[in-house]
């Protein structure tokens, strides 16, 4: 696979060209999904619910996700590396600065905050030091306690005003890509047009730049209650190869998510 860079994501928002994305956590899975062609994997904290078993995000450490970021990039050289700060790991600037750059040492090529303004200075301070910060907003499971749980955001108009500015805000503040999770789909396309950087989009209907699934979803091996957005492309696929082929091409063709997949 070519390298994948933040200029070539960029590109594909701008020619409208639509991109699939995973969470990956391991050497093998990595090598997986790259070798079949996805171009962003995320190293993300849900991996406190998918590796470590947790009943939520918050018990995962800096140290967990240098770990797997590392085990990641071996498997993956080329693509575009996306790792999250975890729970509490980014609070002020200096916490933020010192825990990134374990991060990116370990090979992410970005780092992912969750939450709105209060983040603005932190990613202006990451920004100058040419750290590149991708912004998440939505829900933010890291606050699935002050949202009392994992729901839909931005329903009401109030609600939804604010993710639109909180978006610009983040743009302006130096974000170069946003995760919107579990919004109603008009609202993610809304802000999707907006925004001159990409947009991904997990729970967020099909009109954003690139979508993400979590790989134990979208690999239908999810115990109990999934997500409305969560599709198991492998039923249908008779391997795992074919079920990421099929869930890429699903995305590149607007197939996937559908409404009944959406919000
Ligand atoms: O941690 C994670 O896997 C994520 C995705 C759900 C976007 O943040």
């Amino acid at each position: 696979m070519e390298n994948i860079t933040i200029s070539k994501l960029n590109y594909w928002k701008v020619h409208k060209k639509k991109f699939a994305a995973i969470t990956a956590y391991d050497f093998s899975f990595a090598k997986l999904f790259s070798n079949q062609g996805v171009p962003v994997i995320l190293v993300g904290d849900s991996l406190g619910m998918t590796i470590q078993g947790n009943s939520s995000t918050l018990p995962v450490k800096v140290k967990d996700i240098e770990y797997h970021t590392k085990a990641v990039r071996k498997g993956a050289p080329n693509v575009f590396l996306l790792s999250d700060l975890p729970f509490m790991s980014y609070y002020e600037t200096k916490i933020a600065l010192k825990n990134t750059a374990k991060i990116i040492q370990s090979g992410a090529n970005m780092i992912k905050i969750e939450g709105g303004k209060w983040l603005i200075k932190i990613i202006k301070e990451l920004s100058e030091r040419s750290i590149l910060v991708c912004g998440h907003i939505g829900l933010t499971p890291q606050s699935f306690n002050y949202l009392s749980g994992y729901k839909v955001q931005g329903k009401e108009k109030n609600d939804a005003n604010k993710l639109i500015e909180e978006a610009f805000l983040l743009e302006e503040a130096g974000i170069k890509m946003l995760v919107v999770e579990c919004i109603p789909a008009l609202l993610a396309k809304q802000i999707t047009e907006n925004l001159s950087i990409p947009v991904i989009g997990i729970g967020a209907g099909s009109n954003t730049n690139g979508q993400i699934l979590v790989m134990q979803d979208l690999l239908g091996i999810t115990e109990g209650k999934t997500p409305k957005f969560s599709k198991n492309f492998l039923s249908e696929s008779g391997s795992i190869q074919n079920a990421i082929q099929r869930y890429i091409k699903e995305v590149k063709n607007s197939l996937y998510p559908n409404n009944m997949y959406s919000y």
